[in-house]
């Protein structure tokens, strides 16, 4: 009895240790999957500016919110990162307004302003502390 309960316990603790090891390397490639999407929206939204092209402007900019409220998104637990993921997010939904409102200058500061919030924030992960003041 005794000895099949340790037994039971040392099994939930392994299963345990597995899942989390299993959940972290998701977590990562979840991680890197979210940034490579971030990157390609980015793109698609600076061509869709230089052609006006308004709806794809929106589509872009609602799915960087969508990413940057992903749980994989999340890849460090400060709150200077959540800090730098609602610049981010604020910026993106900027520009979605900006183009509902086909405004093609307005769309181009939000993403001036998104860009400084990517490199913001990847400063920070370098460790530059000057990153946080946005120079
Ligand atoms: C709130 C923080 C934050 C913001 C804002 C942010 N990033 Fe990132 N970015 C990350 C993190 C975290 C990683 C993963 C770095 C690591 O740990 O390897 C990353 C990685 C990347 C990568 C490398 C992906 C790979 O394959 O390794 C690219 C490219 C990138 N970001 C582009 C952007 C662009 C473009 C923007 C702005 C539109 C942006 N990032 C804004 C946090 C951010």
């Amino acid at each position: 009895m005794k000895l099949s309960r340790i037994v039971g316990t040392l099994v939930a603790v392994v299963a345990g240790l597995g899942m989390v090891t299993v959940g972290q390397a998701r977590q990562d490639l979840e991680t890197r999957e979210i940034m490579q999407h971030k990157l390609q929206h980015t793109q698609f939204i600076l061509k869709a500016i230089a052609l006006q092209d308004f709806a794809s402007i929106q589509s872009n900019a609602a799915q960087l919110v969508k990413l940057s409220q992903m749980t994989g998104w999340q890849a460090r637990q400060t709150p200077e990162y959540a800090l730098f993921s609602m610049e981010f997010r604020r910026h993106a939904e900027s520009l979605g307004k900006a183009a509902k409102a086909k405004n093609i200058d307005a769309a181009t500061l939000a993403y001036t302003q998104l860009t400084f919030s990517c490199v913001s924030c990847h400063k920070h992960l370098r460790g530059d502390s000057a990153g946080t003041k946005g120079g």
